[in-house]
């Protein structure tokens, strides 16, 4: 008989929407951290209870803040009375106030996801009412509570197949416990007689809207996330690619996610003769955040640059600064070639270098080595600027260096494990190669000095968009180094 339409939808959202914005806070905090299948991740990241709860708290004190300040969209509608229909619009409509109990997130195995709730909240709003039947204009305010509204919703996390994260909704119930209305001013007599006939139908409408409104936030997160690149060009040279490599994973009241974390050269997009190795990351729940990185991200990003031939440079006479003990010139070169100067006498000399297989990074509990094999090869620069050969070294090195993070800073130290230089041709006839050898480590040892130096004085870690680590730890394990951390998120933050 009569008629009502109730637009809450826009109303709902402030209200029921808190549940969605959570997961969407915490899918940030996953982000922060900044998709080929069945292969292993090289980069593991792994949100824990404790980060789980502080996305939640956050996410919950960004609502709060919200809904204070907000003024809801008008609602418009019409009564059907017997005589006709009133047409109504309740205006200027705020939230007065709120009652919103700290919400309950928590892991779900299965399906991986996450449950959210919320229950006993409560809403009063206040605002102004105007009806209009035929030519008769009438208006007052008036007041409504939702009372004892409860929200759970179950999403699940997955993979889609070009890598990116998806989430969708497995389940969401809603429930509001009471609802009263009440109209004041004008005619508002007129209503009176209809409120309590239409409590039922706006209680049932509301709730009916807040399930599809937490959906569809849901969806435009899944959106969000589709749109997310899942490769990165670091450099002109390098491109990153970080799809998942499997489905998140929960277990042990944590999140697991695994990344593909492999470097390509821009230019040859070459794939290495190596494979990324499995590896288990430490549970650590006491930090809301770890990230496991394996050697073989560092590798792939070696192999990057080996391949587009950019681990290559030449050296010139003046490179070498003016205090060196050796100058690249053949007049010079005698205490270590005797022969050199009689055969190409005052010439100045460029030299060749490059690597001749990838560099390889591995990463040991309590240390990193390193090891390059590399060519040397000499020439002499004629006064018309042909350049000869004069011969080919081979120079194989390893190093090994501790890190770690202190003051918010990556420090370290390197040293020099083995160096060992060989003679693989000659045009000026053999020699030894000893005082070379011990010229050239003596060049290395002095460029370690100032890596040192940089190395103790620190290096900045790279600042997150949104967030701040909060004493991050970082260790050293076999395969892979891994970071632990607690999070701050940054005031600026907007999960719209
Ligand atoms: C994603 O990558 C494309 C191509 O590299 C780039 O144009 C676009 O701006 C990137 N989008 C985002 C959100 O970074
Ligand atoms: C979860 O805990 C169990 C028992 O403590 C352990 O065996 C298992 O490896 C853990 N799983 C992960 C992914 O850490
Ligand atoms: C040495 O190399 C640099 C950089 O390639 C170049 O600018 C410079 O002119 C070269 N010096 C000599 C003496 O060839
Ligand atoms: C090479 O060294 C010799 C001996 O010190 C010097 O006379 C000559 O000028 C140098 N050659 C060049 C090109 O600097
Ligand atoms: C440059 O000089 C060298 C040595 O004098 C000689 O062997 C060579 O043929 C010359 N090259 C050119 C292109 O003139
Ligand atoms: C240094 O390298 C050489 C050649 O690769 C090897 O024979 C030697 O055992 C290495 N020494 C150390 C201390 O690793």
């Amino acid at each position: 008989m009569s008629q009502l339409v109730f637009d809450c939808e826009e109303f709902c959202c402030y209200i029921h929407c808190l549940l969605s914005k959570m997961v969407v806070s915490v899918i940030l905090a996953l982000m922060l951290v900044s998709c080929t299948c069945g292969e292993n991740p090289a980069i593991q990241v792994v949100l824990t209870e404790k980060g789980l709860q502080y996305g939640k708290h956050v996410g919950a004190g960004w609502i709060q803040e919200k809904l204070e300040v907000v003024t809801l969209p008008d609602i418009s509608g019409k009564v059907y009375i017997g005589i006709g229909s009133v047409s109504y619009t309740l205006t200027g409509v705020r939230i007065t106030k709120c009652d919103f109990p700290e919400p309950s997130v928590e892991f779900t195995e299965s399906p991986a996801g996450f449950k959210t709730s919320t229950s006993g909240l409560s809403i009063a709003v206040t605002g102004g009412w105007r009806t209009r039947y035929g030519a008769i204009h009438d208006g007052g305010t008036f007041d409504m509570a939702l009372f004892n509204v409860d929200v759970t919703s179950v999403v699940e996390l997955g993979k889609d197949p070009d890598g990116h994260m998806s989430v969708t909704s497995v389940s969401c119930d809603a429930h509001i416990g009471g609802l009263d209305i009440n109209f004041y001013g004008g005619a508002s007599w007129i209503f009176e007689p209809f409120v309590e006939h239409f409590k039922g139908r706006i209680r049932a409408e509301i709730e009916d809207k807040i399930c599809p409104t937490v959906e569809e936030y849901i969806v435009n997160t899944e959106q969000s996330l589709q749109a997310m690149n899942v490769s990165f060009d670091v450099n002109e040279d390098l491109t990153l690619d970080i799809p998942l490599t499997g489905l998140p994973v929960i277990e042990n009241s944590s999140l697991n996610l695994g990344f593909k974390g492999e470097f390509y050269s821009i230019k040859t997009h070459q794939e290495p003769p190596f494979e990324a190795q499995p590896f288990v990351m430490p549970v650590k729940s006491g930090y809301m955040l770890s990230a496991g990185l394996s050697e073989f991200t560092v590798n792939s990003a070696f192999y990057g640059y080996y391949s587009a031939g950019l681990l290559q440079a030449i050296i010139n006479d003046s490179m070498i600064p003016s205090t060196s003990p050796v100058h690249l010139n053949t007049s010079l070169m005698g205490p270590f070639i005797p022969q050199l100067p009689k055969m190409f006498p005052g010439l100045l000399m460029t030299l060749q270098v490059y690597a001749t297989d990838v560099p390889q990074v591995s990463f040991h509990s309590g240390a990193v080595k390193m090891g390059s094999m590399a060519a040397v090869k000499a020439f002499a620069i004629q006064p018309n600027s042909t350049q000869t050969p004069l011969f080919k070294l081979l120079v194989d090195s390893e190093f090994s260096s501790k890190v770690w993070i202190a003051e918010e800073r990556l420090r370290g130290s390197m040293t020099m494990e083995n160096f060992t230089l060989s003679l693989d041709s000659t045009e000026v006839g053999t020699f030894n190669t000893d005082a070379l050898a011990s010229v050239a480590k003596m060049g290395v040892q002095l460029t370690l000095s100032k890596v040192n130096k940089q190395l103790t004085e620190g290096i900045m870690l790279p600042r997150l968009k949104h967030a701040q680590l909060v004493n991050p730890v970082l260790t050293l394990e076999e395969g892979f180094i891994a970071i632990c951390s607690d999070a701050e998120l940054l005031e600026d933050i907007d999960f719209n």
